[in-house]
């Protein structure tokens, strides 16, 4: 029998526009959970894709004079020259317009219909074409969609409902039951909530979209995007309820699937709900996190206020990014993006509290250890005290607490950087040069803890790390380190910039 592989999710993105740093924060927080397991021989399957289907993205190709699919095409080409950017390693890229998807929506559908847990109505009500969801009028505000402040459309006509309602009491069944199901806790209590109010069934399918998967036994219906795009969890790991690829028992059920907490109703209440239709075990784990703000909105290309990935990268690096995001605001809350911050944590953290010791350590190992790297030190205090760290560190990531895991690592600097302070490795070399060599051995030793442990985060800064401390892959010591440039060289701050003297 195969082993289960620890199955992680992205949302699917929309392909109306080109991807964000919001967009890029939960395919970072997958990638940095993934690489992490995969560093501990832990199998893993990470998956993420595009959403391709419904009338805004219809709506938008056929304003640029491009066929729907051709439109899809270029843009989810632009999320996967991201992620490559990014250093994102993803098992499984999923479109919602693949065949095999398509094939299991259709499947899933006729096999709800019948069940019974799909039938045929008829639809009246309010609806947002940027979120492709349905409102309850108490839901808007100021008469707007209440995620993207814009008017919604009154919408009426035949369609066919998935019977939600029947389902309440087990959803609150498998949240009772499971009390890591719906994450973070403090997020929990609204959905559950919600449920308990009373779940009404929902609208499934649509006439006026042709842009969308075909009801396959009443092809003047379409799916509805989102119960398309929530299938390829399953169908990404090759469900089809005619029938299962060879994958899927050991993918399913996923562990965890992140999303935004916009979207935690539709993974912590639908999805499950049609998986209980389907018969098919649940996931074990959605985590919904919160928002990159701009001046406290919503970083979003349709409110026109966003960050561009490329930019910072361009500017800072990869690594930079990779870090800021999960070392400013803790994962599942709300934080502020600016570039200010983003300088003056690159200046601090990086360039002086990491690169600085990094180099400073590096120039008088390359000298008095004649480069060549110690054995690992036996009996060293600071050594074995930081590698008592790493579980917690562990623990930190896997319960996607990834600030937390930051902070103490940023911990473990200081108290480097205070211990090179004091013991002044450069005076001991002019005076006591006995006592040299094994406190650089251990500096050393601990400095490769240290890019082991950001290895997840910073996986550039860490193999050019380990490059110069001669961590090979069989962590043999006695290897010849190599000389590289500084790791995060330092920007200099607005108010250090010569001023500009011009007059005009
Ligand atoms: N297509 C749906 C998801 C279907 S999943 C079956 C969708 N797409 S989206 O393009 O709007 O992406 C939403 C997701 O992108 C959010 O849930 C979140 O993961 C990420 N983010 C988009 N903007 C974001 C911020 N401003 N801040 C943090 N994450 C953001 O919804």
């Amino acid at each position: 029998m195969n082993t289960k592989k620890y199955y992680i999710t992205t949302p699917l993105y929309y392909v109306n526009d080109k991807p964000h740093i919001g967009h890029a924060y939960t395919t970072l927080a997958a990638d940095v959970l993934a690489r992490h397991l995969r560093s501990r021989d832990i199998p893993v399957h990470f998956q993420t894709g595009t959403d391709e289907h419904g009338s805004n993205i219809e709506k938008i190709a056929r304003e640029k004079g491009i066929e729907p699919k051709a439109w899809c095409d270029g843009i989810s080409a632009d999320f996967r020259g991201l992620w490559k950017t990014l250093n994102i390693k993803y098992d499984h890229f999923i479109r919602t317009t693949d065949p095999a998807h398509e094939a299991g929506v259709q499947a899933v559908f006729e096999k709800l219909i019948k069940s019974g847990d799909v039938y045929l109505g008829s639809y009246d009500g309010l609806y947002c074409r940027s979120c492709e969801a349905f409102y309850d009028e108490s839901e808007l505000k100021e008469k707007n969609c209440p995620v993207h402040g814009k008017p919604v459309e009154h919408v009426s006509e035949e369609t066919y409902f998935f019977k939600l309602s029947k389902y309440e009491k087990a959803l609150l069944e498998h949240y009772e039951k499971h009390p890591g199901f719906l994450s973070p806790r403090y997020r929990a209590q609204e959905l559950i909530n919600f449920v308990k109010s009373g779940l009404k069934d929902i609208s499934i399918s649509r006439t006026k979209v042709a842009w969308g998967v075909q009801v396959k036994s009443n092809p003047k219906h379409t799916v509805y995007v989102w119960f398309d795009a929530l299938l390829n969890y399953a169908t990404g790991a090759g469900y089809n309820p005619d029938g299962a690829g060879p994958d899927f028992d050991t993918l399913w059920p996923a562990d965890v699937h992140l999303v935004g907490k916009e979207i935690f109703r539709f993974h912590g209440v639908i999805w499950p709900a049609m998986l209980m239709a389907l018969g098919v075990e649940l996931p074990r784990k959605v985590y919904a996190h919160g928002w990159w703000t701009i001046n406290g909105d919503k970083m979003s290309k349709s409110r026109g206020n966003f960050i561009k990935a490329e930019d910072v990268v361009q500017e800072y690096g990869v690594d930079a990014l990779r870090y800021f995001i999960f070392r400013e605001v803790p994962f599942g809350q709300d934080g502020d993006f600016s570039m200010e911050a983003f300088k003056r944590r690159y200046n601090a953290d990086l360039a002086n509290d990491l690169g600085n010791l990094f180099s400073r350590l590096m120039n008088m190992a390359a000298k008095y250890l004649e480069h060549r790297m110690p054995e690992k030190p036996e009996g060293s205090e600071i050594f074995s005290e930081l590698s008592s760290w790493t579980p917690g560190i562990q623990r930190s990531i896997e319960e996607l607490q990834f600030g937390d895991a930051l902070e103490r690592i940023w911990q473990a600097v200081s108290r480097l950087n205070r211990l090179v302070d004091e013991r002044k490795p450069w005076e001991l070399a002019k005076k006591d040069p006995a006592a040299l060599k094994p406190f650089l051995n251990e500096m050393v030793w601990c400095l490769r803890l240290i890019a082991g442990w950001i290895d997840p985060f910073m996986p550039d800064t860490a193999s050019k790390m380990q490059l110069q401390l001669g961590v090979g892959k069989t962590q043999t010591a006695g290897a010849e380190p190599q000389k590289v440039p500084p790791l995060f060289p330092r920007k200099q701050e607005e108010k250090d910039k010569p001023k500009d003297i011009r007059t005009n």
